[in-house]
């Protein structure tokens, strides 16, 4: 008997640790906003653009602040602060497009920041679930893309710097 008690004390003890353990990590994964005004930002409506609209022709210095501010709120405590440090358990953002950095071809260039825009809009909104586990939390319906579109610029820009 008192040996039956100490067995299912113990089960109840692990199934507790269990679950303390799963909302402990689900507490950790939920996106949230970022408190930054996009208001100075072209607005860009609810459909997602399928490549970054703000690149090369949108002023640097009003999207790059915004940027950095949303990244460091939303993306730095997995990515590194600023973009800038590879000790982070995420991967390190400023590799994301390096390969289009070296293409020399204008047309091929474009082609495959576009691809990397993609890429880059898809993993922001749905996040990365992987055999049921969320590795990073899906941001859809909390980031607008005129911030996301901004981070993005941010890390390209912390990445020119290395
Ligand atoms: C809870 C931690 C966490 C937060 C917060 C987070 N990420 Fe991630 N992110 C990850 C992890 C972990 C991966 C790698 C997932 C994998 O592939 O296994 C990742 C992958 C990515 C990738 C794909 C990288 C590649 O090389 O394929 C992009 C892009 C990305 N994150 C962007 C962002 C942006 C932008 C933000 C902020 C809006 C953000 N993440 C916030 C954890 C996070």
């Amino acid at each position: 008997m008192l040996f039956r008690g100490f067995f299912c004390g113990r089960r109840a003890a692990a199934l507790l640790l269990g679950l303390g353990f799963a909302t402990g990590a689900l507490r950790a994964e939920v996106a949230q906003a970022p408190q930054v005004d996009a208001a100075a930002l072209p607005s860009l409506g609810k459909a997602w653009q399928a490549a970054n609209p703000y690149r090369g022709q949108f002023a640097a210095e009003t999207a790059l602040p915004l940027g950095q501010a949303a990244y460091n709120q939303a993306c730095a405590r997995c990515h590194g602060a600023d973009a800038s440090t590879n000790a982070a358990p995420a991967p390190d953002l400023r590799n994301l497009n390096r390969s289009c950095r070296r293409i020399e071809d204008a047309d091929l260039k474009a082609w495959c920041l576009r691809d990397n825009d993609t890429y880059f809009a898809k993993t922001v909104r749905q996040g990365k679930v992987i055999v049921g586990v969320t590795h990073m939390p899906a941001w859809e319906g909390i980031l607008p893309q005129e911030l996301a579109w901004a981070i993005q610029l941010f890390i390209e820009n912390q990445a020119q710097k290395r």
